[in-house]
């Protein structure tokens, strides 16, 4: 069972390009591993609870609920455009989730990892926590990050964290596999040696009413990543008394890939939620891993409100489509690092490998089989080295391909495929058809490069599937393939058989114009029908 998870978004505001990012980052891997012919289970959703959604719901007018459904429609329907195929959706307003979280909470404090104690210190409304010495800037106060400081006295119900650290630094350090990149997990080991507090995980009441009450103590509530994190098992069916609507635990569960952003590895996944799930008695071989991806900047910066360039990924799907943007992400961001988003790069990218080579090679390919041979291939009978060298050029291709989609590296994953259609492209410049195709003596010859194209054109089309289902359904259709049985560990050499009809094609991927280029060909098209009035 591949069971995958994404991180749940915060229903404190719109989706941006980042969101968008971890979405389809894990949407390509979940359907790599179904592709695969594995058992996949692909849980995505929102975490709709917290300080910020009620003070957003508070300036609406509204109820914290009611905000946090609205922001949640506005995820689902970006969700349904980029065709993320999620098999669950975790809500935590969902009553599932909730009495999950309350009967976690009830045997944590059965148990003597929670207890009550009062706390008095400075407080950041925005960030939602106390603030140490720690945060405090070189001029000893603290930073505008912070947003409003206050001080504040409470008591509030703690867990014990710190009892649990020593078992994580010995996890961490004994299982490389719990976290990628390699690099973000010497990370955690430096900040697993800096922890030294225990987990505040309530909130009274009268600050914060918009969460999950604490089953044993009525005038708080959970805090919000205690309740967020809880998700990735909730909604697995765990405790869940055999609740049919969901999965069935021990099938799914440990989580093979959580994926996350770098900013919600420490404290929140890589210390906190380990530590709980140690707490609930969950053994080293059932921890989940960790994929921890990097962000998403705009011209080297971090996207935020008040530098006003959030990037919207509906008006990237408008303006580009939204496989163009699926494309993108997947093929331009080495997971785990770092990207800056560039709409130019988007359109070079996307005009370079899928209209110009891809596009191409499969429009060229198709054309020249109904022209030259009404469309009906035949298995060569005779070989050359230049075939000999494409085919072996494509195994290669699928062997790395494979490689970097169970490595979730999805670009490199996508360059080895476009590395052999160019190659395809070459092919077709040294053979010329066209010039084979005048020629009766060379029909042997003309019929041996068209089935390598095409071969080609089946294989690379059926596995970006996992990156482009729509593009991948019309461009087997075109080619006559049909996908069901196939999956990338049999795909041999010979899918199409001797005497297979092609289809004429039709473009699946349009070039992408620069605004200059539209108005060219609009004026070019206004120009035309002022002709034809005169
Ligand atoms: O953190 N580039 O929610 P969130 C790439 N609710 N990824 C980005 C990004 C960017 N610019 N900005 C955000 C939360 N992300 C919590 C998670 S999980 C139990 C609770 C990623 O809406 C971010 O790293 O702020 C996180 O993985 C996800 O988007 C949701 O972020
Ligand atoms: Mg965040």
């Amino acid at each position: 069972m591949f069971y995958i998870t994404t991180a749940i978004d915060y229903t404190n505001g719109a989706p941006h390009i980042g969101h968008a990012y971890e979405k389809v980052l894990a949407d390509v891997l979940a359907r790599w591993h179904r592709m695969c012919g594995e058992e996949t289970y692909f849980l995505t959703g929102v975490d709709q609870h917290g300080q910020k959604v009620q003070q957003k719901a508070e300036e609406a007018a509204i109820e914290p609920l009611e905000y946090a459904q609205q922001v949640t429609q506005k995820f689902t329907a970006l969700w349904k455009r980029l065709d993320i195929s999620y098999d669950g959706w975790a809500a935590t307003s969902d009553p599932r989730h909730e009495k999950c979280v309350q009967r976690i909470l009830t045997e944590l404090r059965d148990k003597g990892c929670l207890y009550k104690k009062s706390y008095k210190g400075f407080y950041s409304v925005r960030q939602e926590q106390f603030l140490t010495d720690k945060e405090r800037g070189e001029d000893g106060q603290f930073g505008s990050e912070w947003g409003e400081v206050i001080e504040l006295e409470e008591e509030n119900w703690y867990f014990n964290l710190t009892a649990h650290i020593p078992w994580l630094r010995e996890y961490v350090t004994k299982h490389p596999e719990v976290v990628t990149p390699e690099f973000r997990r010497q990370d955690l080991l430096m900040a697993i040696d800096r922890s030294t507090n225990d987990l505040c995980i309530s909130r009274p009441k009268n600050r914060l009413s918009w969460g999950i009450p604490l089953p044993f103590d009525p005038d708080f509530v959970t805090y919000v990543w205690f309740d967020a994190l809880i998700n990735y098992i909730s909604f697995a069916g765990y405790a869940s008394d055999g609740d049919a609507s969901l999965p069935s635990f021990g099938k799914l569960w440990p989580a093979a890939c959580e994926v996350i952003g770098k900013d919600i590895l420490i404290p929140a996944h890589g210390i906190y939620w380990l530590c709980m799930l140690h707490a609930m008695g969950f053994p080293d071989e059932q921890m989940p891993r960790l994929l921890v991806h990097g962000w998403l900047n705009i011209k080297g910066e971090k996207m935020s409100k008040s530098l006003g360039n959030i990037v919207d990924p509906n008006d990237l799907c408008d303006l580009f489509g939204a496989e163009a943007l699926r494309y993108y992400l997947a093929r331009d961001t080495k997971t785990g690092y770092d990207s800056d988003y560039d709409p130019e790069r988007l359109r070079m990218i996307y005009n370079s490998e899928l209209a110009n080579d891809l596009g191409n090679l499969a429009n060229r390919s198709l054309n020249m089989c109904v022209r030259y041979c009404g469309g009906t291939l035949h298995t060569p009978s005779s070989d050359d080295e230049a075939s000999a060298a494409l085919r072996k050029s494509l195994d290669e291709a699928e062997k790395t391909f494979a490689r970097q989609m169970d490595a979730c590296n999805t670009a490199d994953a996508l360059g080895a495929l476009n590395a052999h259609v160019s190659l395809c492209n070459g092919y077709i410049e040294q053979k010329q058809p066209w010039s084979l195709a005048k020629d009766p003596q060379k029909a042997e010859e003309l019929q041996r490069v068209l089935y390598h194209l095409l071969e080609s054109v089946s294989h690379v089309g059926f596995l970006l599937g996992c990156v482009l289902p729509e593009a991948s359904t019309r461009l087997l259709d075109q080619l006559q393939v049909d996908a069901n049985g196939l999956t990338p560990q049999s795909l041999a050499w010979g899918i199409l058989k001797e005497g297979h009809q092609v289809q004429v094609p039709s473009p699946v991927f349009p070039r992408i114009l620069t605004p200059e280029e539209k108005e060219k060909l609009a004026a070019k098209a206004a120009a035309k029908a002022g002709k034809n009035k005169a």
